[in-house]
């Protein structure tokens, strides 16, 4: 396919550089198309490089070419990231005064926008006008993600990670990962998760104290939500049960469920065990909650003697419950159950060896380890995992992007159960 990746001039254009190599490197021809602001932000020939075709910016260049025509008619897609402010307002009034803005004015093929900016600037009704305008003309919108902005600031605005577009404007565009090189969209050829219901709970619960506190832990949830993109990528049905997640939840799940506590995460679970083919419990589930939750704002009184002492209950382990309730109703539970465990080993046993002797404990079918470090594990990008397998498959270790090791990993476990070759050559490294 031909793609098109326009790039607004934002801080967030050197993640277009990014999102080109993605393209190029699943087989895609690629043309970048910066706005001038942009090439302040990321150099034409890192552009030029990355992509391996000129680049260029207005339409007086290469004027005999009419080169807006030819891109805008030759496209099989249009990817705009970042979408600033400013160009989307271009684009909404129709301006061709670059050849980004030439080219979408000109093409019929599907176009999508990566919005990215200040929250502010997003938040404003110009912009909020703007980017309904842009739906109405069918351009199809990626949500911005919830994060660090340009400065010490934070909030809605970031441009997602590039492995997100791509996989977000893959599923938009209905192409599949290995939908490359001419002809038409693949669709549903190289989907080993069709047909297969996917119950997969994300983030971590929170065990309320009062009306106002609660113990919680680290869990971004982005390992579950990149499951959760991943497998509808490869054709399954997904509903995300997400307790608290630190990330967006794309807006193409089949179905999400909203959970705060681990009380209410098991019930979520048990209310659609029969109607699931894969149970994947990436959650953070609480261990303990809370004795006696108090109804009303806990105070502090003159005397430290009477300060509170929080007395804790264990919470169900809805993992374990899964895997005991399959035992007496295996027609009405899912017939693989993944659990995950974040283990970080101490002097005397491995990360490995503590997941093994969890695998046995839980009795599920596959556990897949991720070694928690400073730099890996909660809230990072990247993740090393180890897939364990209960059922005496052997051990994979998969490394990448928390997006690339779950696609690597459900097209590692749908393999098992379709009985089929899987394995995407552009997947992260598989070492046994
Ligand atoms: N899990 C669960 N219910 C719990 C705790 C954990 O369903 N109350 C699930 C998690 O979703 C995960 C797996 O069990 O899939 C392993 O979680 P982990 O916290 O590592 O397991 P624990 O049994 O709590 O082990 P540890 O003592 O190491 O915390």
């Amino acid at each position: 396919m031909r793609v098109v990746i326009g790039i607004g001039g934002g801080i967030a254009a050197y993640k277009a550089a990014m999102l080109l190599r993605l393209f190029g490197k699943a087989g895609h021809e690629v043309i970048a198309v910066p706005t001038e602001a942009a090439l302040k932000f990321v150099g034409q020939p890192t552009l030029e490089a990355l992509s391996g075709n000129p680049v260029s910016v207005d339409v007086f260049e290469r004027v005999p070419e009419v080169n807006h025509v030819r891109q805008a008619e030759e496209a099989d897609a249009v990817i705009v990231a970042p979408a600033t402010a400013d160009l989307m307002a271009r684009l909404a009034a129709g301006r061709a005064n670059d050849l980004l803005t030439a080219t979408v004015l000109t093409t019929h093929a599907p176009v999508i926008l990566a919005p990215a900016m200040h929250t502010q600037m997003w938040e404003h009704p110009a912009t909020q006008a703007n980017v309904a305008t842009l739906k109405s003309f069918g351009y199809r919108v990626i949500e911005p993600a919830v994060g660090r902005l340009t400065g010490p600031d934070s909030g809605v605005g970031r441009l997602p990670e590039p492995e997100d577009i791509y996989a977000q404007a893959l599923m938009l565009l209905g192409w599949n990962q290995d939908a490359v090189g001419e002809g038409q969209p693949t669709g549903g050829s190289d989907l080993p998760l069709a047909g297969q219901r996917l119950l997969i709970t994300a983030g971590g619960t929170r065990e309320a104290l009062d009306p106002v506190r609660f113990l919680g832990n680290r869990s971004s949830g982005k390992q579950g939500i990149a499951l959760a993109t991943a497998a509808s990528e490869l054709g399954a049905k997904v509903h995300l049960i997400a307790a608290h997640v630190e990330v967006e939840i794309p807006g193409h799940l089949d179905r999400v469920t909203r959970v705060s506590s681990a009380l209410q995460l098991r019930e979520a679970v048990f209310a659609h065990l029969a109607d699931t083919d894969v149970l994947m419990m990436t959650a953070a589930v609480a261990d303990f909650r809370p004795a006696d939750y108090v109804g009303t704002k806990i105070k502090k009184t003159d005397d430290p003697a009477q300060d509170p002492v929080i007395q804790l209950v264990r919470n169900p382990d809805v993992l374990k419950e899964a895997v005991i309730y399959r035992q007496s109703n295996p027609q009405q539970s899912p017939h693989t159950i993944v659990g995950f465990a974040a283990e970080t080993g101490d002097s005397t046993t491995s990360p490995l060896e503590y997941g093994r002797a969890k695998l046995a404990r839980k009795g599920c079918d596959y556990l897949a380890v991720n070694t928690v470090s400073e730099t890996q594990g909660f809230g990072a990008e990247d993740n090393a995992i180890t897939l364990l397998s209960g059922k005496g498959g052997h051990e994979v270790s998969l490394q990448g992007s928390k997006l690339d090791v779950s696609r690597a990993m459900l097209r590692h476990i749908a393999q098992e159960f379709n009985n089929h070759s899987p394995s995407s050559p552009d997947g992260p490294r598989e070492v046994q």
